[in-house]
């Protein structure tokens, strides 16, 4: 088991990752001292699958439970859908010390996160997340959030978990599809801060496509160890180093909204951000032709895309042009020196920006 802390000056916080971590659920509520009432959100396959034993475990420390379920779909994150969530919570809460549990992937910790952070000004909750995803990335550094039909994620706040727990046991019903996901951020971790990481996932991308439980152990303490130093480094993207974790997604998140978030998943997005990456860091001779490939071939091995058909470059560059994180007319982007070391770029040339985009979207006959 991996004790992790997340150092931020009011509530610092811990990740517990390892195998049936989630016995210990019951012991470190009482330790948090969080409330008594405990508030769980998910959706109804998780809640199937996982409900009857969360319960079990906080009844029988002397919890109450409360399941409220949304849909299984992205479209949850809404306001609309955390206003149901909220007329809930506010009717059941009477004379009670509730607090909410997140359980289930990112898209249930980041609908959880953003009605904590309202509901009365802010109530305490807790992070259970139960995708490789939510495990390496969502439920580390409190960006909640709901979309608008706008963009994803426009109404949010920085509100902390007060305990992450992740079990990885979890993981062994995932959808291969889910864990390849996943295992784009955890790449990206490999690229922008720890070779040793990135050459585990080369040596035993297999095993953690197959949910080998030890293997997955590794990359999520690996990835939540890099994801919490720089969440307590500069905890709200202010100093340039939280930005480093934004490496693939500038361009991963205009693929995905270029696709109408149907065609890609979030980590599909991500890799082909990463390649993109990864190309225009070397024709501005940051990184070398054979990292490039090394690169290439471990995103191919993860089972995620390197290219795209039919997606419009001009699509893709208006909403990236459209992403609340462009700055005005200058653009910026998190590229790579090495395998494990990032920096940031600013005023790239549109030109060699294009250039790189054509390298992973392809016209429809090159494939
Ligand atoms: P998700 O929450 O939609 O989960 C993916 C699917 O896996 C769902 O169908 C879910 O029901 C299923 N599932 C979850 N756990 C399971 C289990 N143990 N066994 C079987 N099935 C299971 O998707 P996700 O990839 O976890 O999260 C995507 C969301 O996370 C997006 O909304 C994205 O914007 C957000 N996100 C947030 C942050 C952040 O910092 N807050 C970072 C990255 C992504
Ligand atoms: N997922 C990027 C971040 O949390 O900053």
């Amino acid at each position: 088991m991996k004790d992790i802390r997340v150092n931020l000056k009011k509530y610092p916080y811990h990740i517990i990752i390892g195998r049936n971590t989630i016995k210990f659920l019951p012991a470190l509520l009482k330790k948090l001292s969080i409330g008594k009432d405990a508030c769980i959100i998910t959706n109804p396959a998780i809640k199937k699958r996982y409900g009857s034993s969360v319960s079990r475990l906080l009844r029988a420390a002397g919890f109450s439970d409360k399941f409220i379920v949304v849909a299984d779909s992205e479209k949850s994150k809404s306001l609309a859908c955390a206003w149901r969530v909220i007329r809930n919570l506010a009717a059941y809460d009477k004379n009670k010390r509730i607090f909410i549990v997140a359980l289930g992937g990112g898209v249930i910790g980041d609908l959880s996160g953003f009605i904590a952070s309202v509901y009365k000004r802010g109530v305490g909750y807790i992070q259970v997340p139960t995708t490789l995803l939510a495990q390496v990335d969502s439920s580390i550094g409190g960006k909640t959030a709901v979309d608008l039909k706008e963009a994803k994620n426009l109404i949010g706040a920085f509100y902390h978990p007060r305990l992450v727990l992740s079990d990885v046991n979890f993981l062994k019903t995932l959808p291969k599809r889910q864990i390849k996901s996943g295992l784009a951020e955890v790449i990206k971790y490999g690229l922008i801060k720890d070779k040793r990481l990135f050459s585990f996932i080369e040596n035993r991308y297999r095993d953690i496509l197959s949910a080998d439980t030890a293997s997955l152990e590794y990359i999520v303490a690996a990835s939540a160890a890099i994801k919490a130093k720089i969440v307590s480094l500069d905890e709200k993207e202010e100093k340039g180093i939280r930005t480093l974790l934004n490496f693939g997604h500038t361009i991963g998140h205009a693929i995905e909204a270029a696709g109408g978030y149907l065609r890609y998943n979030h980590g599909e997005a991500i890799a082909l951000g990463m390649v993109f990456a990864a190309d225009l860091s070397q024709r501005l001779r940051l990184l070398n032709q054979q990292a490039f490939k090394r690169i290439v071939e471990l995103i191919k091995d993860s089972g995620l895309p390197v290219s795209a058909r039919n997606i419009s470059l001009q699509k893709v560059l208006n909403a990236h042009y459209r992403d609340k994180k462009f700055r005005g007319k200058r653009n910026r982007f998190v590229l790579i020196n090495a395998i494990g070391e990032a920096k940031i770029k600013e005023g790239i040339p549109l030109k060699l920006i294009k250039k790189s985009l054509q390298k992973i979207l392809l016209p429809a006959y090159l494939l």
